[in-house]
């Protein structure tokens, strides 16, 4: 069994998809109806019971995160913060964050991912049995995607980035559960032609060396938020839940009682 009781909320990256708006602030500073996009993030992982927190971004918007979100103790969490010099890779993450993982597993989340609905994160720590863990979700436009084969069983045969055939029609959203080897995991990881250590490589990786990934499909909504007609979506859905959805001044013990942006 791997004990899961920390969480990294991935935010720098360029949003170059987004500009003009991104350039000044971040694509996770964005308002997604009354709330900047990274509560929504943060707000998954305190549902999933995650206390202990760490925020990656960019040398310029850490600062503003900072200022935005504190050190989380109004939601009795705790908020700490690492900056990630240039955009090298969603996997750098658990290279920056080994300090804070301090041999731990963690539960990754990317900063501009919404989810909403049934996912009872909660749940599926507590019966994390160690490797690592993905998500599935049915789109319409997989070759937009990470996209998942598993199998039968649920154990993953493998992630391809993009493909122009994929073979399933589940992409992999920016939530990811995984044991106390992924710092090794990222370290071992060579950058890809775009210079980025992949979170794919990783999952790869595991799969290689005999790691379990195991896979289930995520219940509820998820938006990624990359394109400006993904926002404005983004903006829509959780206007028409809103009365569902988290408030950003509960604490986290509030938060897991009325599992926030869960409906249960
Ligand atoms: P992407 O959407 O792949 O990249 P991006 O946000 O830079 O946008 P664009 O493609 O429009 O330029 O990133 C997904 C999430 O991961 C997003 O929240 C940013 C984050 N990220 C990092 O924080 N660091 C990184 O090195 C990468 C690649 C992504």
């Amino acid at each position: 069994m791997a004990v899961i009781r920390k969480g990294i909320v991935l935010a720098g990256g360029a949003g170059t998809r987004l500009y003009p708006l991104t350039k000044v602030a971040s694509k996770q500073l964005q308002p997604v109806y009354d709330k900047p996009l990274i509560y929504y993030p943060l707000s998954t992982l305190m549902m999933g019971g995650l206390k202990d927190i760490l925020l990656i971004s960019t040398p310029e918007d850490t600062p503003r995160f900072e200022s935005l979100l504190g050190d989380g103790s109004q939601w009795g969490m705790s908020i700490t913060y690492k900056v990630q010099p240039k955009p090298a890779g969603i996997a750098q993450a658990f290279i920056i964050g080994e300090e804070f993982l301090a041999g731990e597993g963690c539960c990754l989340v990317l900063g501009d991912n919404i989810f909403y609905g049934r996912i009872r994160l909660d749940l599926i720590i507590k019966a994390f049995k160690g490797g690592a863990r993905v998500f599935g979700y049915p789109v319409t436009d997989p070759e937009r995607y990470g996209v998942v084969e598993f199998d039968d069983s649920g154990r993953v045969l493998g992630i391809e980035e993009k493909p122009a055939h994929p073979k399933s029609r589940f992409a992999v959203p920016g939530l990811y559960l995984y044991d106390e080897h992924v710092v090794d995991v990222a370290k071992a990881l060579q950058p890809s032609d775009r210079g980025e250590l992949e979170i794919s490589d990783a999952h790869q990786y595991l799969i290689e060396h005999g790691h379990t990934v195991t896979y289930s499909e995520i219940t509820g909504w998820w938006k990624d938020t990359g394109l400006p007609e993904d926002l404005l979506e983004a903006n829509r859905l959780v206007l028409d839940h809103a009365s569902t959805i988290i408030d950003p001044s509960a604490t986290i013990d509030a938060a897991t009682k009325i599992a926030g942006n869960v409906i249960v």
